[in-house]
Order: C-alpha cells, then sequence, then structure tokens
C-alpha cells in the first residue's frame, strides 16, 4: 500500500451535496473512500479497453425460465465448450419457472466477454450482468483497510507503516 496524498478538488456545491447524499446512501464511512471506489473503477475499465487480453476475474450473473426450450442445455453447453474459462456456478431454482445461475469466471477480458455475451443472448434469458475485476492489487486492495485493533482516524495522512 503505498502512503495516503491529501489533495484539493474544485467542484460545484450542488454536484458535491448530489455525491454526498448517494455515498451516504451506500454506507461509505466517508466521502474518499467513494472517491477511491470510482478512481478504481474507472482504472480498471480503463485497463481493460486498453488491453482486453488482460487477465481478469468474472462473475456472470443470469436468471431464466428453464422450461424455455432447450435453453438449460444450451447454457451447459456452451458453459461445457469453455470449461477453461469457468471457475465455479452456482445454480438456485428460484421459483417453479425461473433459475439463476452466478458463474465464475477467469481469463482474459476478451474470451470472458464473449462467453458472457453468448449466454446473455441465449433465448429465454430474462435478465442478466457481467461484472469483471483485476486479480491486481494496485486497483483492488482497499487503502484504508487496517486491522481493527490498530487505532487510527480516518482520511489522515498517514505513514506507509501505519496500522501494519
Ligand atoms: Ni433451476
Amino acid at each position: 500500500m503505498s502512503d495516503l496524498i491529501r489533495f484539493g478538488v474544485s467542484i460545484e456545491n450542488d454536484l458535491l451535496e448530489s455525491f454526498d447524499k448517494m455515498t451516504a446512501g451506500r454506507g461509505y464511512a466517508t466521502r474518499s473512500e467513494a472517491l477511491r471506489d470510482l478512481m478504481r473503477d474507472a482504472l480498471v475499465q480503463s485497463r481493460l479497453e486498453a488491453k482486453p487480453d488482460t487477465e481478469v476475474l468474472g462473475s456472470l450473473t443470469l436468471i431464466y425460465d428453464h422450461h424455455s426450450s432447450d435453453l438449460a442445455e444450451q447454457m451447459a453447453e456452451r458453459q461445457h465448450n469453455h470449461h477453461d474459462l469457468v471457475i465455479s456456478v452456482l445454480h438456485v431454482h428460484v421459483n417453479h419457472d425461473d433459475c439463476m445461475e452466478v458463474i465464475a469466471l477467469r481469463g482474459t477480458a476478451h474470451e470472458i466477454t464473449k462467453l458472457a455475451d453468448a449466454l446473455l443472448s441465449l433465448k429465454g434469458v430474462k435478465h442478466g450482468k457481467l461484472f469483471i475485476t483485476l486479480p491486481s492489487r494496485a486497483v483492488s486492495v482497499r487503502s484504508g483497510v487496517r486491522k481493527k485493533h490498530q487505532p487510527h482516524s480516518h482520511d489522515k495522512p498517514v505513514s506507509s507503516r501505519a496500522g501494519r
């Protein structure tokens, strides 16, 4: 973890108020932590756009009607064809008709997006979304996380050894 740096940002008052309301609603303890998450997300997106062959982790969540023709078979077949990308699958029988599948994926951003698109576009899939993240420490580690028993105050500049 690198040292924390404080910097000033010029921002319209109403924009900041809206941002604070949103982040408080989402449970962020500080404005800084919310901002850091936005920055990490932008960095991940930017890196994936620049380098689609980047090794990533993904989770694809799908809701589908298992009565829909041969959807369940096609869903399984497409996953078997890319078993090297599929780490694990969680299947939930939601109700009489609907199934939810959460598929954990590992591979290049390009491969994973392609497989996700192939599954999401199957007829009978009602809704779904792919989430991609990087295993890289640089963007996934929360810089504010420290051991619980260590006394600390949020968002004060700390030395690289503080709390670790
Ligand atoms: Ni099911």
